[in-house]
């Protein structure tokens, strides 16, 4: 059990272990009457049934799902979930449960968030992802046309449940995603952890619970007190965004055929390079962190046929920026990020970005 702190907020528990579904029932309050499970359709298929039968021992459950997929994650759906609830007769003492991905989580938080001014709600994460960056930090909305998580709020959760046994069924794509944030929180925070994902390397990719636990309690730790010491983010918490400047440059570029996981990997290849350039950080980190990222079968460098200036030019996208300038936050050595004169985030000349950019391309073989 980890508690989380939220700024001027309840903590909560997070609870994470295989097996530990079957203690859900007790993140339920007593008096609760009404628990609304949310899940998309396929993980309503494999994990559904179980999770409602052990709701159903405590209380009375209803069970709504949605298509599953990001296209979904939108406020159309939110709005027929809501339907949903009021058909099902929940009133203001029910309760949402997510059980899914990222995608369940923002999306069934994000109901809880606003149904009758704001129910509690409690998220069981089936995804690595989910379970190391969505479900921590309360942060709950749906994607616009104008963009991704443009409208929504945030919202703590009661309590997170992550049963590591519920991994055993996610699609090989769907690991990586995970361990790309997992190797993020380890290179801005914990040069421990490092070491102990590059060693677990194997047994992460085939989803070991005991594997995916210890990892998946570390992340969530590093993640909740970057969140916690940094609330507003006015500064610290930036450092999330590593590998991301790139990372969604590319996302972007790709047309999102590159996973955000996949991206964000090549995202740290390169702005890794971007802090050697500077000569924040040592040629032998630079080549430790790609040894991780291909032993968690990441890659380190973006696809040939993407142009230098063209990702230089999808950064300028990036929602960081001041007046247009996207800002990198940069590795000074394996387990800690960099601080200038204006805090973690800096400003990188064009010169440099491309250099990177080169620098990695080449690096490939
Ligand atoms: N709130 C936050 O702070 C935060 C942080 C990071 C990401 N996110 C959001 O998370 C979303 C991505 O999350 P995701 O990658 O988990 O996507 P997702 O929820 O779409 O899940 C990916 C796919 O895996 C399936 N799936 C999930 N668990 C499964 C299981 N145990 N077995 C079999 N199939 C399973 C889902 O049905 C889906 O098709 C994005 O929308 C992103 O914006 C939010
Ligand atoms: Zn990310």
């Amino acid at each position: 059990v980890i508690q989380v702190q939220p700024a001027g907020g309840r903590a909560y528990p997070v609870i994470a272990g295989a097996g530990v579904l079957a203690h859900l029932p007790e993140l339920i309050p007593p008096a609760c009457p009404h628990v609304v499970l949310i899940a998309d359709d396929q993980v309503a298929r494999v994990h559904g049934d179980r999770a409602r039968e052990l709701l159903a021992a405590r209380t009375r459950v209803s069970l709504v799902t949605f298509p599953a997929g990001e296209v979904h994650k939108t406020r159309a759906t939110k709005e027929k979930l809501e339907d949903r609830l009021f058909a099902e007769q929940v009133g203001r003492d029910g309760l949402v449960v997510a059980l899914g991905g990222g995608v369940t989580t923002d999306l069934a938080g994000f109901v809880a968030a606003t149904y009758q001014r704001g129910v509690p709600w409690v998220a069981v994460p089936t995804t690595l992802l989910a379970a190391v960056d969505a479900s921590v930090g309360g942060k709950v909305g749906v994607d616009t046309p104008w963009g991704k998580n443009l409208i929504g709020s945030i919202h703590h959760p009661l309590a997170v449940c992550i049963d590591v046994d519920l991994f055993q069924t996610l699609a090989g794509s769907e690991v990586h995603n995970g361990l790309a944030e997992m190797l993020k929180h380890a290179v801005i925070a914990d040069p421990g952890y490092f070491d102990a994902l590059l060693h677990a390397a194997h047994d992460l990719i085939q989803l070991t619970p005991a594997a995916c636990l210890s990892a998946v309690v570390r992340s969530v730790e590093i993640k909740s007190e970057v969140v916690s010491a940094d609330p507003l983010e006015r500064d610290l918490r930036q450092v999330l965004n590593f590998g991301h400047t790139i990372g969604h440059a590319i996302e972007l570029l790709s047309d999102f055929a590159i996973s955000h996981g996949r991206a964000v990997a090549i995202g740290m290849s390169v702005e890794a390079a971007i802090a050697c350039q500077l000569q924040l950080l040592s040629a032998a980190d630079l080549s430790r962190l790609r040894t991780a990222l291909r032993a968690l079968g990441l890659p380190v460098s973006p696809p040939v046929a993407m142009v230098a200036g063209a990702i230089l030019q999808a950064t300028a996208r990036d929602k960081k920026g001041r007046q247009g300038r996207p800002r990198y936050v940069l590795p000074r050595r394996i387990g800690e990020m960099s601080t200038g004169p204006a805090g973690y985030a800096r400003e990188v000349s064009d010169a440099v970005v491309i250099a990177a950019l080169h620098e990695a391309q080449a690096c490939s073989a």
